[in-house]
């Protein structure tokens, strides 16, 4: 046995362990933090994630003594919706759920969310929408910074809906979707030019959007989205089959 000390979700804890215990079992059976789960044990599944100084850790394979001074954050230190957000990639995560079949839930939502979006949004919201719209313009050029905002402009059409439950739904699957983004920018071997000349024409798509949105024509937002749902999930899943575990831990 031997002394250490963690500091865990904002307090320090004095703990007397194996220094090759799991951060893991630490947790749950020292300090009965037992939100923390266990599966598969090989860093593998990801049930066990935990933050260290903010970055995703799996648990199960860290030694307790590699801990040292940094801070150790579980899912008990969470809260509002960064908890239910961390709860939810959890879900996915065990349940093997795939990127396509994160895409697929979001083609069945989005377009019914633009819908009520054109039906229901106040001018005000409407503006904020072409607000988004401007500054995917301005950051056309630059291919990650405009593949962040697209999530901005995703997201903000739902909430435009004025549909609280669409907007927490989407708004869980945002750091899902914002990853997946991030990778598919940086594992991409196509030149800058055919980014921007894609971007390009996605930019049409939300300019049109807009313009349909503040006609208040919700058939016609629907299907552009349907169809621009459909075309982004093509866009995005050559590797269909990717799983949200592999991007969230
Ligand atoms: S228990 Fe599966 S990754 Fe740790």
């Amino acid at each position: 046995m031997a002394a250490f000390r963690v500091k865990v979700n904002g307090q320090s804890h004095d703990i007397d362990v194996l220094p090759d215990t799991p951060l893991l079992w630490v947790l749950r059976d020292t300090l009965k933090l037992t939100g923390t789960k266990f599966g598969c044990g090989i860093a593998q599944c990801g049930a066990c994630t935990v933050f260290l100084d903010g970055q995703p850790l799996r648990s199960c394979s860290m030694p307790v003594s590699g801990v040292g001074a940094s801070e150790v954050t579980t899912i008990e230190g969470l809260s509002g919706p960064e908890a239910a957000a961390a709860q939810f990639g959890m879900l996915l995560t065990l349940t093997g759920t795939t990127l396509k079949d994160v895409y697929d839930a979001r083609a069945v939502i989005e377009p019914a969310a633009a819908r009520q979006a054109a039906e229901r949004a106040s001018a005000a919201a409407r503006k904020q929408l072409a607000a988004v719209v401007d500054q995917l313009r301005d950051s056309i050029d630059s291919p990650l910074a405009f593949g962040r905002l697209t999530t901005v402009f995703y997201q903000t059409v739902v909430e435009l809906s004025g549909n609280k439950t669409l907007t927490a739904v989407v708004g869980m699957l945002t750091e899902i979707i914002n990853r997946h983004i991030e990778r598919a920018y940086t594992d991409t071997t196509r030149v800058p030019a055919e980014i921007v000349a894609d971007h390009r024409r996605a930019l049409r798509a939300y300019e049109k959007l807009v313009e349909l949105i503040n006609a208040r024509d919700g058939d016609g937002a629907e299907k552009l989205w349907a169809r621009h749902m459909h075309a982004v999930g093509q866009y995005l899943l050559p590797g269909a089959d990717t799983r949200v575990v592999d991007l969230l831990y």
